[in-house]
């Protein structure tokens, strides 16, 4: 069920729910009304009565003289006034209801409904002659009914008026709302396509508007994610092309020109004359110089160390090799042996980070000073590399800060380049600790 339908059906139901109470309370508020009005204008009529015939002595109270003593009740609302003779059948009428031909007569379920117990009370007078003439005083609430249909119409026609007027504010509401809903799904779909650039209106509804701006904000991050990712795979790209152009020089270079020295020097010595153990130690020598090459290119592609002699070993090593090209600077390291237990793949990420600190500090920094902290805190790896330098912010064209954000997001983990001028950097990652398996 659409939100409209719903919403429409619940105004029904609360107009229904409210008329109904409405109603009730109506019929039960004229009920107590009319039997008020009616009830004090029998006691008002019986009183007069009363007063009047004191008035009358029992002598003067013959014929009909006396009649006119009540007469003046005929202005009475709601009674009916009759005398009987003896209890025999009313005979004479003082008073009788006119009926208003214009009126709105209500109609009979509602009479039934707000009609109360019916009222008679008698009054007995004395006649000169000895006769006892019975007054008998009826009660009619349906001028008093009357009344109250007219205001029990005019309850249900205001009610209607106001459920109208309601339902066309709420559906006036309601259409605004949609818009806005509509506006902002057909935008999500947009970026749920991979266009980011897209850039929602602002609303007059403040809830609205703030859900827009978030999205906007969402879509603008994205796309300077998908910058960033862009720019990475185009770096990742180019490193690799690079990586392989230098393979190729130092194959073709180093292994292609000692290769070709060590052939040369074989075919020298099948020759009678030649100093095979001179020969023996050039090719020693070759040899030794292209182990060197190996090592140092193998180095690259991957530090095999890592697998071999563990984290803290590899880490030293790397830290032993910027001391010795930057004297100057003074590298610490403090290490928690538990994560000699991580996997390969967060001991590798670990690894690397750590490398392009170093590479930045040495870089950028102007440091004497850096500080590596690695440690096990809960479930996670707690990294922080800071240095005494210069301080500086990522800059727009670097690498290097993008891929650690990236390494750390890609495990899971957080990243945090803070830097204050003067006082240097402080790289914080968090990775999750992930035991290798035994
Ligand atoms: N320790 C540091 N001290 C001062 N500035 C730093 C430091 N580390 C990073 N920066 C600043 O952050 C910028 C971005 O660093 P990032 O490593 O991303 O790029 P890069 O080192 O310039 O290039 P590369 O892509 O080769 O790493 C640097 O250009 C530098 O201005
Ligand atoms: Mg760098």
């Amino acid at each position: 069920m659409s939100l409209r339908s719903l919403i429409n059906l619940r105004i029904v139901f609360s107009v229904v729910f409210i008329l109904l109470l409405g109603g009730a309370t109506a019929v039960w508020q004229a009920r107590q009304s009319v039997e008020r009005e009616v009830q004090s204008s029998i006691n008002l009529a019986l009183q007069m009565i009363e007063f009047g015939f004191a008035q009358v002595p029992l002598s003067s109270r013959y014929g009909s003289e006396w009649l006119p003593q009540i007469s003046a009740l005929q202005q009475t609302r709601h009674l009916h006034i009759s005398i009987s003779e003896n209890g025999v059948k009313p005979t004479k009428f003082i008073t009788q209801r006119i009926v208003d031909e214009a009126r709105n007569e209500p109609p009979q379920w509602f009479i039934d409904l707000v009609r109360a117990r019916h009222f008679t009370e008698k009054y007995d007078v004395s006649m000169a002659d000895g006769t006892v003439k019975t007054i008998l005083i009826t009660a009619d609430p349906m001028d008093e009914i009357t009344e109250a249909w007219g205001e029990s119409q005019a309850f249900f026609w205001s009610i209607v008026a106001m459920s109208v007027i309601m339902f066309l504010a709420i559906n006036l509401v309601f259409n605004a709302v949609l818009r806005a809903v509509k506006t902002i799904l057909s935008g999500l779909q947009q970026v749920e396509d991979g266009h980011y650039g897209l850039a929602l209106p602002r609303f007059k509804i403040k809830e609205f508007d703030a859900i827009a701006l978030e999205v906007n904000e969402m879509s603008s991050s994205l796309k300077a994610a998908q910058k960033n990712n862009q720019a990475l795979a185009r770096h990742t790209m180019h490193i690799q092309e690079s990586e392989r152009q230098t393979m190729s020089r130092e194959l073709h270079d180093e292994m292609g020109q000692s290769l070709t020295a060590i052939k040369a020097m074989a075919v020298t010595s099948k020759q009678a004359s030649a100093d095979i153990p001179s020969i023996a130690d050039s090719i020693i020598t070759v040899c030794n110089h292209l182990s060197i090459v190996v090592r140092s290119m193998m180095r690259t592609l991957h530090p095999l160390s890592l697998a071999e002699l563990g984290l803290r070993a590899t880490l030293s090593d790397l830290i032993s090799e910027w001391q010795r090209r930057t004297s100057d600077l003074m590298i610490d390291l403090d290490y928690d042996d538990q994560l000699e237990r991580l996997n390969n793949e967060v001991t590798i990420h670990v690894y690397r980070i750590v490398q392009e600190c170093l590479t930045n500090v040495v870089r950028h920094a102007k440091a004497t000073h850096v500080s590596i902290l690695l440690e096990k805190r809960g479930d996670t790896v707690w990294m922080s590399v800071s240095d005494n330098g210069v301080g500086g912010q990522m800059g727009q064209q670097g690498f290097g800060v993008l891929g650690m954000r990236e390494r750390a997001q890609n495990l899971g983990g957080k990243f945090l380049f803070e830097s204050v001028d003067n006082e240097g950097v402080n790289v914080i990652v968090q990775l999750p600790y992930i035991e290798k398996k035994r």
